[in-house]
């Protein structure tokens, strides 16, 4: 268009020129008007070809991929037209374009991921239910069966109770809903009165817990450290054959208080141990009825948010060790 402008005005001028000139004259300045023009109509077609493939194609790419992806598309990739170091906009566009589908399709993914989790922890135990309350229709059932299935109905619906409280404590961690409340703990006190709260079970499996706790306090927050302290031990205690010992330690080292929770059960493979800290993830399938494999998922993402860390040594058949590490001078 600049081109066609630019000659149009020359030309103009060139023909008011013209006049009053000699015959010679007049055709040299038509012959040089007409080479201007033609000149600006090959820079004009020249112009908008490289115009057609440098901007309006990229463009019309980006505004298909982003149309795609509005509509839930989430597969949509687009190629860059040059290699790395030749970015231009329109590539660094199409790259972040990339980036902006492939975070979609995963948190797509996570999503149905989760409902089909919940849904199938959902199932055993509702069937557990809609079975057992059946079967208790018959009026001449022995008092001892009667006994025993609203014992199974009892378990199943705690399940799904602990499902549910475990689903939404993690959503609410996720979301910063659960806001930490910081204030000084004497960790030692608070390490046995977990052990005291789970004292029906450690007696029914007659396990035999050993406390070996130094006198360290720690500025966090109670409601977070209940949820650590809790999962842990219940999985000890859980994974532990009947008689076993537990020992839950307590010392600081290096500014840090080190809590360890050491079991000598089933332990677990070092396949199993990459994964434990998956949401639903169960590695040791025998004891898949007694938990939806969310309580490491909430203990992690816990120690996430205190700036704390976890590790875990572990054996198959030798038992495993959790070890929390907190800084012991938290700022407040
Ligand atoms: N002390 C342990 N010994 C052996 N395996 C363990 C131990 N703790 C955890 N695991 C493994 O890690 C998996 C995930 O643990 P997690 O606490 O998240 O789930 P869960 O205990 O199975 O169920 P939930 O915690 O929801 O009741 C377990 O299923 C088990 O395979
Ligand atoms: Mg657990």
């Amino acid at each position: 268009m600049f081109f066609l402008v630019a000659a149009v005005a020359t030309g103009s001028v060139l023909v008011y020129d013209a006049v009053n000139k000699t015959t010679d004259e007049t055709v040299t300045i038509i012959v040089i008007t007409c080479v201007i023009f033609s000149l600006a109509l090959v820079c004009a077609v020249v112009d908008m070809i490289r115009r057609k493939y440098t901007v309006e194609q990229p463009v019309e790419k980006i505004l298909q991929a982003t149309k795609e992806i509005a509509q839930g598309e989430f597969s949509v990739r687009l190629t860059p037209r040059h290699t790395y170091k030749r970015y231009d906009q329109y590539d660094l566009i199409m790259e972040d374009i990339n980036d902006m589908a492939k975070q979609l399709s995963k948190a797509e993914e996570m999503k149905t991921d989760f409902v089909s989790n919940v849904s199938h922890e959902l199932k055993t135990p509702l069937a557990i239910l809609q079975n057992y309350s059946h079967a208790l229709r018959d009026k001449n059932l022995p008092e001892e069966t009667r006994d025993r299935y609203l014992g199974e109905i009892e378990s199943a619906s705690k399940r799904m109770s602990t499902l549910v409280t475990n689903i939404l404590n993690l959503n609410k961690l996720e979301n910063q809903q659960l806001k930490p409340e910081f204030a000084p703990i004497d960790l030692k006190e608070m390490l046995i009165n977990t052990v005291l709260a789970f004292e029906d079970v450690i007696d029914g499996k007659n396990l035999q817990p050993v406390c070996e706790l130094d006198d360290v306090s720690v500025v966090s927050s109670y409601g977070y450290l209940e949820l650590i302290w809790n999962n842990l031990l219940s999985n000890a205690i859980k994974f532990s054959d009947e008689g076993g010992d537990i020992i839950i330690s307590l010392q600081e080292k290096n500014g840090y208080a080190v809590v360890s929770v050491r079991d000598f059960g089933c332990g677990m493979s070092p396949e199993t141990g990459k994964r434990i800290f998956d949401r639903f993830y169960q590695g040791d399938t025998s004891h898949a009825q007694e938990g939806n494999g969310l309580g490491l998922a909430i203990v992690k993402r816990v120690i996430d948010l205190l700036g704390g860390e976890i590790s875990v040594e572990s054996e198959l058949c030798q038992g495993s060790v959790f070890s929390v590490k907190l800084r012991v001078d938290q700022d407040l």
